[in-house]
């Protein structure tokens, strides 16, 4: 769908005042998105599995005021607590939809946010938080305009969410979810997330995600730079090949249940996003020491028990440790003796795929 055919047509009504709420999940990327042109356009597709427990429930109350200047016009607040530093962010995110949903300088909004997820935990929310503003937005835009079909919703809520977040354009649907244009996945897109359209083998229902949560500080280095370094970078664009080429193996796996080669890849994948790091100019390193002690672990218990645990790692120290579900026991001990001790007050997150958005009374 092209980016014009998301214009509004404006219906004349206006809204009394009144409040849309959406709960959306945060995702974890398998083929990893690093590397952008301007206003979130990936330099290479990107495949995520949504997740069921860490999420993000936002309630947007919005009242009609006319036109006026968005940045004097909302509050936000976490967990009841006004929130001044996120409004720079919130604010940019609305200068960007504006020219798609130019009704909301119609009306004045308080934000109400809840993460399912300690604030402090190292994991992003950008994802989660931005798709579900960008689906109370469109809930909006459907009262508005009542003619419109899911498709159209759901596209749009995953092209106004990356608009926010380029992640965030994974987060409004499940169980998988490709974003970015790529040969083998009819109808993808750079600019919204389309669901993986083939039929997926049972071993990948239901997949088990314990987050470790090796680091719950704030990155030194944000994404935004750390896709910005990928600009100049001696290694870009045999990146960018690699994450195609990867992406078109792992959507066979997805389907054909070949375990072995899908933790080859996403090892692989995670791997390479911190080499990219390792290797950008300037130069840095998210991980930790404990990162590197946890991989090491994981390796060591696959080899000696046949388990088909593996990990993936987003932009920073955690781990996200991936593993079927019929090995969920046997995991969860072997977490629990020899991983939990290398997490930040021995804290992790157990998760698994989710099916997306919800919306909420
Ligand atoms: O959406 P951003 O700008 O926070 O970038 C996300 C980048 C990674 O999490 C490292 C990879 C991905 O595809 O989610």
């Amino acid at each position: 769908m092209k980016t014009s055919s998301f214009l509004y047509t404006n219906s004349g009504k206006i809204l009394n005042s009144g409040k849309v709420s959406w709960k959306s999940p945060s995702n974890i990327a398998l083929v990893k998105y690093w590397g952008k042109m301007d206003l979130q356009i990936p330099k290479n597709p990107s495949l995520s599995f949504t997740l069921g427990a860490s999420y993000t429930q936002t309630a947007l109350l919005y009242k009609p005021v006319g036109n006026t200047d968005l940045e004097k016009t909302f509050e936000i607040y976490l967990d009841e607590v006004e929130k001044e530093d996120f409004k720079p962010k919130i604010t940019s995110f609305f200068k960007r939809i504006e020219k798609y949903v130019p009704f909301i300088n119609d009306y004045s909004f308080v934000i109400n946010t809840h993460n399912s997820f300690p604030h402090s935990s190292g994991i992003a929310s950008s994802a989660s938080s931005m798709s579900a503003l960008a689906l109370c937005v469109m809930s909006m835009e459907r009262m508005l305009n009542n003619e419109m079909s899911d498709d159209y919703f759901y596209q749009k809520a995953s092209f106004l969410a990356r608009l926010g977040s380029g992640s965030a354009a994974r987060s409004v649907k499940g169980a998988i979810v490709v974003w970015g244009e790529h040969d083998t996945i009819p109808d993808s897109s750079d600019t919204y997330g389309v669901v993986f359209p083939y039929k997926v083998h049972s071993i990948f229902k239901n997949y088990q995600d314990t987050i470790l949560l090796v680091d719950k500080g704030q990155k030194q280095v944000s994404s935004t730079v750390g896709h910005g370094l990928m600009k100049n970078h001696p290694f870009a664009e045999q990146r960018f090949l690699q994450a195609n080429t990867n992406l078109t193996k792992l959507i066979e796996i997805l389907q054909n249940g070949d375990i072995k080669s899908f933790i080859e890849i996403v090892e692989s994948e995670a791997l390479t996003l911190h080499a990219m790091m390792l290797t950008s100019n300037p130069y840095f390193i998210l991980m930790h020491p404990n990162t590197l002690t946890i991989i090491n672990k994981i390796w060591k218990y696959r080899e000696e028990t046949g388990s088909h645990i593996c990990f993936t790692l987003d932009a920073g120290a955690n781990v996200h440790v991936l593993y079927p579900v019929r090995e969920k026991n046997k995991i969860k001990s072997f977490i629990d003796n020899e991983l939990a001790s290398y997490c930040q007050d021995n804290q992790y997150i157990n998760d698994e795929v989710g099916l997306g958005a919800i919306k909420l009374s």
